[in-house]
């Protein structure tokens, strides 16, 4: 595909986002979509961690596309808060995190030094969960490259500063349903970062991997840090998904990451739009 056959580079920014200042908008997307997954509950915790301390509790209600939407911004909004019960030990990350066998960190205190200044950077952040299974996506047919026919989504894409990617592993790669929410946005995703929160049974890295290289494709920086979380399963109650500490403090990392590109993305946006 050259480049020719996008009619020109999008504008940037969007007419969704925030400006410099106004708080950040991290967007948590949930790509699995089968009946059984347990990649909703895993994309709760991120969407916990990624929200503010001290953030409302989770709401169970859903916007007209189905996303679970919790706080009060108009992008929807922070999951926090929610209980998570009982842990054992589970996962790794390639930040050389392992297992531990630590104590529940659902608590929003639980984590590091790192964990701290991941919140101050995002104390302002208001999180929304895209979920995939909830967003239904136009007719394939109809796709055309570089194009953004609008869907039901596309306004809350718009309007983040970041993403957070919580992918399993399917055949070492991401779901097809991701690639279709990817594919069906364009300028959406342009100029902004994303960190990725991939499992499986040897932390889903390589889902990760050929995530960053389609991201790559528009213009979005994904952050050096991202985490795997092994056999995540073993982490999962009815209460929710609960990991050890250090997957906590691995996450906080990659969030610390995550908040920096978004804030200098969203002013050089708006102070230096990309010209080709
Ligand atoms: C179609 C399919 C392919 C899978 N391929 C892999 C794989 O390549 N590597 C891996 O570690 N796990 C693989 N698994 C196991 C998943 O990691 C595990 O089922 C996980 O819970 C899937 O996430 P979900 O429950 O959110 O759908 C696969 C599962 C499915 C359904």
């Amino acid at each position: 595909m050259t480049d020719t056959t996008y009619a020109a580079l999008p504008a940037v920014p969007g007419t969704g986002e925030g400006a410099p200042g106004d708080p950040l908008r991290i967007a948590v997307i949930a790509a699995s979509v089968r009946d059984q997954r347990m990649g909703r509950a895993i994309a709760e915790w991120a969407a916990f961690r990624a929200a503010p301390a001290g953030a409302d509790s989770p709401r169970a209600d859903s916007s007209d596309t189905g996303s679970s939407h919790t706080g009060s911004s108009h992008t929807g909004s922070s999951h926090a808060g929610s209980s998570h019960a009982g842990s054992s030990h589970a996962g790794s990350s390639n930040t050389g995190s392992s297992n531990t066998g630590a104590s529940n960190t659902g608590s929003r205190s639980a984590g590091s030094r790192s964990a701290g200044s991941a919140r101050a950077d995002a104390s302002q952040a208001e999180v929304d969960l895209i979920d995939c299974a909830e967003t239904d996506l136009p007719d394939d047919g109809l796709l055309r490259p570089g194009a953004s026919a609008g869907t039901a989504v596309s306004a809350r894409i718009d309007a983040a500063d970041a993403f957070v990617f919580v992918t399993p592993e399917y055949n070492h790669s991401y779901p097809a349903g991701l690639k279709r929410l990817i594919d069906w946005h364009y300028r959406e995703w342009m100029f902004k970062p994303a960190t990725v929160l991939s499992y499986g049974v040897q932390g889903g890295l390589l889902a990760t991997e050929h995530l960053r290289g389609v991201l790559a494709e528009l213009h979005v920086v994904t952050t050096r840090r991202v985490v795997g979380l092994s056999r995540p399963w073993t982490d999962l109650s009815p209460a929710g998904y609960t990991p050890p500490a250090d997957i906590a403090e691995a996450f906080d990392a990659a969030l610390h990451e995550l908040t920096w590109w978004a804030s200098m993305l969203r002013t050089a946006r708006h102070e230096r739009p990309y010209a080709r």
